[in-house]
């Protein structure tokens, strides 16, 4: 069910500070919607053996803002989303929907949450079934979550939504199959089923990186759109800093599993703090640069669910940082505020954004 229980203030209930003493750079653009306090997600993935795929992530969705969520593959994005989706259950805190915790436990109950809470995901072919028709995609969230009846205005709603994103005429699509469209057109109708149930939280998990590079600007570019105009509370989950700079209001980066860096979007990108958003944002710029620094990241890397198993004390990046100390293999950084809305989870700031380090208040940041 969806209901109260018992649980730790939340972020909004402590003046909506998400983590403490720094504000999310998208709470200017509205109310907060969806929230993660404290979550952490651990699976089994043999006896006795614990995979820690999330720990302690707290963040913020706001009406009409997009937080865009950046980490390297295994990091718990997808992970993340799932969780503020409800097709996972947190192992530690609480997600909430308007400050209210969610527990979903029956399937009525997820299937009602889900009104509010869509997702995107990455491999339109995937998500849609190949056997149906748009029309059919559309029509049963249309009527199962928005209770649209009658054929006349189930129609209009049909080409209403298609129209929302940008395929028109609709009476031709209505009657396609998804093999019979292109990546592009698929996934607007992948994005057109998610906003037949009118929901209020969209949940992009990487939804232009199966996609041509021509035609990912302008699948972004209808995200924008939409969410300006349904005030839509979007997370936008990418594997490319430069297009979280782009479409994101606050960025969030992930590394094994939890959250090493925060901030609004053009500010983190402009003057990463944490050695782990310097390397991807070195990495970005152009796509000989993203190769090597790809090829650099891969040197460094350990088996991903070894990365967050062996590091439970220290910083988890220690072993690929260069400016690593002692400290930093037994300490686990927390979030350390670095402005009113940045943070960086970095013992070393001091020396990774010296013009930074001032911002933490009597030095916390120095090693
Ligand atoms: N159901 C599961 N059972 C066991 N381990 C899982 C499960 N789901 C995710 N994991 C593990 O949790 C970690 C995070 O996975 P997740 O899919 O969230 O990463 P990601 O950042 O989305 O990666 P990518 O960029 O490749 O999509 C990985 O080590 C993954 O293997
Ligand atoms: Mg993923």
């Amino acid at each position: 069910m969806i209901g109260q229980r018992k649980s730790a203030p939340s972020p909004a209930a402590e003046g909506g500070a998400i983590s403490p003493g720094v504000r999310s750079a998208a709470e200017g653009r509205g109310t907060l919607v969806l929230t993660a306090s404290h979550v952490s997600k651990e699976f089994r993935i043999s006896k006795g053996h614990l995979i820690a795929a999330v720990r302690d992530v707290s963040l913020g969705l706001y009406r009409g803002a997009v937080v865009a969520l950046v980490g390297e593959s295994g990091s718990g994005k997808s992970t993340v989303a799932r969780l503020l989706a409800g097709q996972e259950v947190p192992t530690h805190g609480d997600i909430l929907l308007d400050d209210t915790p969610v527990h979903i436990a029956r399937a009525r109950a997820y299937r009602s949450y889900k009104r509010h809470v869509q997702m995107v995901f990455q491999d339109p072919f995937a998500s849609l079934n190949p056997v149906h028709t748009v029309r059919y995609q559309l029509q049963r969230p249309l009527s199962l979550n928005a209770h649209v009846r009658g054929r006349r205005t189930m129609q209009r709603e049909l080409a209403a939504l298609l129209e929302q994103v940008r395929l028109t005429p609709a009476e031709s699509f209505l009657t396609k199959f998804p093999h019979e469209l292109s990546g592009g057109q698929r996934q607007r109708v992948a994005i057109a089923r998610a906003l037949a149930s009118r929901p209020r939280v969209l949940l992009a998990d990487e939804p232009v990186s199966m996609l041509d590079v021509s035609i990912r600007v302008e699948i972004l570019s209808l995200l924008d759109s939409l969410r300006s105009e349904f005030e839509l509370a979007v997370l936008y989950i990418t594997h490319d800093i430069a297009s979280a700079r782009y479409f994101g209001d606050e960025t969030l980066v992930m590394y094994a599993g939890a959250i090493v860096e925060r901030g609004p979007s053009e500010a983190l990108t402009r003057q990463p703090a944490h050695p782990y958003t310097q390397l991807l944002i070195e990495s970005a710029p152009d796509p000989d640069a993203l190769r090597a620094g790809r090829a650099r990241l891969a040197s460094h890397a350990r088996p991903r669910a070894r990365t967050a198993l062996t590091n439970a004390q220290g910083c988890p990046f220690a072993p690929r940082c260069p400016w690593a100390e002692p400290r930093c293999e037994q300490d686990r950084p927390p979030l350390i505020p670095i402005g009113p809305e940045r943070a960086a989870a970095c013992w070393r700031v001091d020396v990774t954004a010296p013009a930074l380090a001032g911002a933490t208040g009597g030095g916390t940041a120095g090693g």
